[in-house]
């Protein structure tokens, strides 16, 4: 069996890896041929833990092939995981338009059975659509499949999380599809029986609507924690409590548990705000109240505020200042910067007329693509001390471990202002202020 791979993004790439690591033959392809290129020289095209090294060693093993030519692609493979984007769309809804054209294209240069697997976040009822699509630009010429896997994997730690699953969900119409499916990921269910686990509560088999509600409500589960905390975090600032305390203490609770309780500037990324957004779309289209996660959305979008509110309150006057950001990537391990906060941090910094000297240890080049280098308005540093140098203040954006092993006492003395606003709760406020620094956090005492 060929295992074929369309769209070689943050998710494509490292599940055309995890299936070569298997030991199956994969071909990728992306209709980006410059993107294609670079991976076929064995560069990654963006950061991922792993995926540098691994994508080496399987150009090497053979086991993987990467191709610009989708036709191509789908001519040889038998199973074809759709990984293509799913951006947002003008109204909020899911843009499904890479979806429909790689159906098109898979429709148009069938040649024997495959199995059509959907591992783009969809709307429910976006397979149905996708079968429908394949079936008229087929002309009814071949027979195929379509089936839904999801995925979860964290950018940052992706090929871990798709080798070491906390869940396989499979949506399938027929045994045909199911039994493929299986085949491809018994590897990753064997692992989990030696380790002892029951196979089965990692793998659901359901039906293609079913898969697509799970990963919408997973992402806008968390969300709704995130967004959770962020309201606390607003009330234990009133109440001069401590939010990271009660955080911990509500996810000692294993009904609640303690991931994505971290209260701050809020969520972004590719994937919690766009899922979010097309969650409620779809939910409202079918006419079910999603007021809920309009909520969830509302806090999110507030954090915003909230931070600038706080940059504000410290350093009045924000025209003519020297802000260092510290962190632009949207979390921790990757240099994705889609829907990070920072991007509207930066904005409205700008738009008053701040100078600004960024530092990120992964994604300067990322931004610069969206904030091109601007001497002594916006400029760009290596290192977290050049960035402070001469700075009013440090805002903390990002909750990369690096700045937890920055010497602070070192920074303050370049610091025209010794004057930190963490919008991530990483730092211990007494351990801060103690070194001499006016220190402001998210919802902490
Ligand atoms: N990024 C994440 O952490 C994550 C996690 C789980 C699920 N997802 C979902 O997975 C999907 C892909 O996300 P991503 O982050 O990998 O996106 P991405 O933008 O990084 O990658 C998408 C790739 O698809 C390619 N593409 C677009 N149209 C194509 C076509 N017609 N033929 C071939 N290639 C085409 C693009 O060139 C691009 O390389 C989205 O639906 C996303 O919501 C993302």
């Amino acid at each position: 069996m060929i295992v074929g791979i369309l769209g070689l993004g943050h998710v494509g790439l490292p599940t055309a890896l995890g299936f070569a690591e298997n030991g199956w033959s994969v071909i990728g392809a992306d209709r980006d041929s410059a993107k294609v290129a670079q991976v076929a020289r064995g560069e990654a095209p963006f950061f991922e833990a792993g995926v540098q090294e691994t994508l080496q060693r399987h150009l090497n093993s053979g086991l993987l092939q990467v191709t610009d030519s989708i036709p191509s692609a789908v001519e040889s493979c038998d199973v074809l995981f759709v990984c293509v984007g799913t951006p947002q769309g003008d109204d909020g809804a899911a843009d499904l338009s890479q979806l429909e054209g790689v159906a098109i294209t898979i429709a148009r240069n069938l040649n024997g059975y495959k199995l059509i697997v959907e591992k783009s976040t969809t709307p429910v009822r976006t397979a149905e659509r996708l079968k429908r699509t394949i079936s008229r630009y087929a002309n009814g010429n071949h027979e195929f499949d379509v089936a839904v896997n999801p995925e979860f994997l964290q950018e940052g730690t992706a090929l871990h999380n798709f080798l070491n699953p906390d869940r396989v969900v499979l949506g399938v119409e027929t045994e045909r599809a199911r039994d493929l499916l299986l085949e491809l990921y018994r590897p990753l269910v064997a692992r989990s029986e030696l380790a002892g686990d029951n196979p089965e509560d990692r793998l659901i088999v359901t039906d293609l609507n079913t898969a697509e509600l799970i990963k919408h409500a997973s992402n806008a589960f968390l969300a709704t924690k995130i967004s959770f905390i962020n309201m606390v975090g607003d009330i234990c600032e009133a109440a001069r409590a401590d939010v990271k305390e009660v955080a911990r203490g509500l996810g000692m609770d294993p009904r609640i548990g303690p991931r994505f309780l971290g209260a701050g500037a809020g969520f972004g990324g590719y994937c919690l705000p766009k899922d979010l957004r097309a969650f409620v779309r779809i939910g409202e289209l079918n006419g079910v109240d999603m007021s809920l996660l309009r909520a969830v959305e509302n806090v999110n979008d507030e954090r915003i505020n909230k931070l600038m509110h706080k940059v504000h309150e410290a350093l009045w006057v924000v025209q003519g200042k020297t802000i260092a950001i510290w962190g632009l990537s949207f979390k921790p391990d990757t240099d994705d910067i889609r829907e990070a906060p920072s991007l509207k941090v930066v904005t409205r910094l700008l738009d008053e007329g701040a100078y600004l000297r960024l530092h990120d240890p992964l994604a300067l080049a990322e931004f610069q693509k969206e904030f091109p280098e601007q001497v002594g308005r916006l400029e760009y540093y290596d290192s977290p001390y050049e960035a402070a140098a001469g700075a009013d203040a440090i805002v903390l954006l990002t909750e990369w471990r690096d700045y937890l092993t920055v010497d602070l006492s070192q920074v303050r003395d370049t610091m025209e202002v010794p004057l930190l606003i963490d919008g991530r709760n990483l730092l211990d406020p007494a351990a801060v202020r103690s070194l001499g620094f006016e220190y402001h956090s998210m919802g902490r005492r």
